[in-house]
């Protein structure tokens, strides 16, 4: 079990690393980029994050040869609070590889494949006490559609909701994959693809915490300091590519005959996103949906 690290290469060049900055890897998994981040750096120092405990301890053997880094084991929404715990109130570069490592989804124990007969959990953090079967469990069918609809982009999330609500408990994903299978029965792809996708999103909250990590990096990043930020579904590059338009607006007032004021905080320096090159896809095909974007502190 390993996790092939994507776009590495390309996280790496536009992180721009200063050998004695202070880097965060708010998605240490297996490690890959931090390793490199590492190797760039001389006296600086790196922090990665990760929610996964197994992650954590996976990280740690592939970084075993270095010592200028600590792991805090937190959901990076905590970032500006953990690194304040630090001392550090300034960082020179973030790197965010969002969603989950290879480990996390072959685990089947995890929960996260609809191809397995396995436990509802869908946690990254196991000492989390929400899982994926609580929500299917206990959810309105308001709600549950909702989820599904906005997170899975499902358009049969009603029905699917319904059925849910009529088949409780449900206790295992094929208890969950019987109804997509039922309700999207003309579908092409899984059936169960986007409501999987919905509850790992819900479970995790990751649209929320990513919302709050962007923040929280702009804030810290010193002058010239990168956000990097690679994305694997459509939703999460959305929220990306909104905020950093919005980090790098100037606002001009209409009919006001003043000198334009820039107070936009950062600089986009991927206009288009950056895609994995074929090569990655061949040899990695779970690098298909990713997306990297950058941005620089003014
Ligand atoms: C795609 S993997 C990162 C792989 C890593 N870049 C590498 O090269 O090996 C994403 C990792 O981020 C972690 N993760 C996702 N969301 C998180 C969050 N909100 N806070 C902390 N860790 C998170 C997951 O547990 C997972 O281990």
């Amino acid at each position: 079990m390993k996790h092939e690290t994507v776009l590495l290469e390309e996280a790496i060049h536009y992180l721009n690393i200063k050998p004695n900055g202070i880097y965060v890897d708010g998605t240490i998994g297996g490690g890959g980029h931090s390793k490199l981040i590492l190797k760039h750096l001389k006296d600086g120092f790196l922090f990665g994050f990760d929610q996964d405990e197994f992650a954590i301890q996976y990280a740690k053997e592939v970084l075993k040869d270095y010592t200028n880094y600590k792991i805090i084991k937190s959901n990076f929404k905590y970032l500006k609070e953990k690194l304040a715990e630090e001392n550090i109130f300034g960082i020179d570069g973030i790197l965010l590889d969002l969603g989950l490592s290879s480990f996390q989804i072959d685990d089947e124990k995890r929960g996260f494949t609809y191809l397995k007969d396995t436990t509802l959990d869908m946690r990254m953090n196991q000492d989390q006490e929400l899982t994926a079967q609580m929500i299917l469990n206990t959810y309105s069918l308001e709600e549950l559609a909702r989820i599904f609809f906005v997170y899975g982009e499902e358009k049969n999330s009603y029905k699917i909701a319904h059925r849910i609500i009529d088949q409780r408990p449900l206790s295992t994903t094929m208890d969950l994959v019987k109804i997509t299978d039922q309700v999207n029965y003309k579908e092409k792809g899984h059936s169960a693809k986007r409501v999987f996708q919905a509850l790992r999103i819900a479970v995790n909250d990751e649209l929320k915490v990513l919302e709050e990590v962007l923040r929280d990096a702009v804030d810290l990043l010193n002058h010239d300091g990168r956000l990097v930020v690679i994305t694997f579904h459509s939703l999460e590059d959305r929220i990306v590519k909104h905020f950093f338009k919005e980090e790098s607006e100037t606002f001009t007032p209409k009919n006001m005959p003043i000198l334009r004021e820039d107070k936009s905080k950062m600089e986009i320096i991927t206009r288009k996103p950056v895609y994995p090159s074929l090569d990655e896809y061949e040899r990695n095909p779970r690098s298909k949906s990713a997306k990297l974007r950058a941005a620089r502190k003014k």
